[in-house]
């Protein structure tokens, strides 16, 4: 898809986390770990933590307000709504229709999608796919999670990987030559379990007894997901700039998921790319999931780090198991 019918791309972000900090050394208190393994096998410093009243929508409405501001729209505008999560609200209402609600879109379509950790791309491939084909104008396509409500805060294989927050953007037509230029999705469903939560679908429903046996949480291998992910970051980012045309050297920011700097430097170094072309922000939010990419690209563009005709590439990996790239000139 190297030439689109209609150019999509990015024309208003924002983003969102919570005020509570929850750092290495407050983790030393509740787990038997410290800051030294924490920040040389991850590189995560510290994360954010949803307040006790604060649900996926909240987050993402914060950072969609942000959006909708940035691109000079009013809610009534949207024409679809796209929430990436794996810690909706509910699971019915989705997060998005509630988010639709809250926002006031009424004319908007809205629905979540599930891909974890490479929602907020599989979201973009999503709606850029209606805009282009002229069924929709724009859309809101957040990626946000609390995965603090998924996390058991006794296990620290995973209690210090993750945070929550919130990315959103507003896709919309732009000049020829900008916007999306390509994407690769992909999934390899045989390596689901290495990253789940058994309990409280139609397979194990919630019982007393998945309660007690802790099914609720999410469970990772993480030695198998890390090579997963190093080995998937690597062909998905290739794919994708070959369907772009395109060649490491025209990178000119690479915004990676945010899960481990481990993984993230070996992308790096696939691609020969100095640290100025990288956008890092682990170590103050850890792995957000489907919020990780938005919050990268949203910081990064805030920080002014985003020029007009700059080719951006965006690689995310995460449960499903699942991957999602895409080539974006900004
Ligand atoms: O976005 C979703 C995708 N998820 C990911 O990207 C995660 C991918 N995986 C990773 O990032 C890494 O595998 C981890 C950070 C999860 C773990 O790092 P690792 O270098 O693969 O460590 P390991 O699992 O091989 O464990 C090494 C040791 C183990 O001890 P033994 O068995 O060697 O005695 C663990 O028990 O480190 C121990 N360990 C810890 N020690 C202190 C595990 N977690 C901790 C901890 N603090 N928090």
């Amino acid at each position: 898809m190297k030439q689109q019918l209609r150019p999509v791309g990015i024309i208003g972000t924002g983003k969102y986390v919570p005020e509570k900090i929850l750092t290495n050394s407050d983790l030393e208190k509740m787990v038997e770990t410290n800051d030294e393994w924490i920040v040389s096998r991850t590189g995560i410093r510290e994360r954010h933590i949803a307040a006790p009243h604060e649900a996926t929508s909240d987050l993402a409405y914060e950072a969609a307000l942000k959006a909708l501001d940035s691109a000079g729209m009013r809610a009534e505008d949207l024409d679809l709504i796209i929430v990436a999560t794996v810690t909706p609200d509910s699971t019915v209402p989705s997060t998005a229709c509630i988010l639709q609600d809250k926002l006031g879109a009424k004319g908007a379509a809205a629905f979540d999608l599930s891909a974890a950790c490479s929602g907020f791309v599989y979201g973009l491939a999503t709606a850029s796919g209606f805009i282009q084909n002229g069924m929709y104008n724009n859309a809101l396509v957040i990626g946000a999670d609390t995965l603090s409500r998924i996390t058991d805060y006794n296990d620290r294989n995973t209690c210090v990987l993750f945070g929550d927050g919130a990315g959103a953007v507003i896709l919309g037509e732009v000049p020829e030559g900008r916007g999306f230029q390509s994407f690769d999705l992909g999934a390899e469903g045989s390596g689901g379990s290495l990253l789940n939560i058994e309990a409280g679908g139609s397979r194990l429903p919630a019982s007393h007894q998945t309660i007690e046996d802790k099914k609720h949480f999410l469970y990772m291998n993480g030695r198998e997901v890390f090579k997963f992910a190093v080995r998937v970051m690597g062909t998905a980012t290739e794919r994708v700039l070959t369907k772009a045309g395109l060649g490491k050297e025209n990178i000119d920011l690479f915004v990676p998921h945010q899960a481990n700097i481990r993984i993230i430097q070996s992308a790096m170094q696939r691609l020969d790319l100095p640290p100025e072309k990288c956008v890092i922000n682990v170590d103050k939010y850890a792995n957000t999931s489907a919020a990780s990419i938005p919050l990268a690209l949203v910081e990064a563009a805030e920080e002014g780090r985003v020029k007009e005709g700059d080719t951006l590439l965006m690689v995310g990996f995460g449960g499903g198991l699942t991957w999602g790239a895409s080539v974006l000139i900004w």
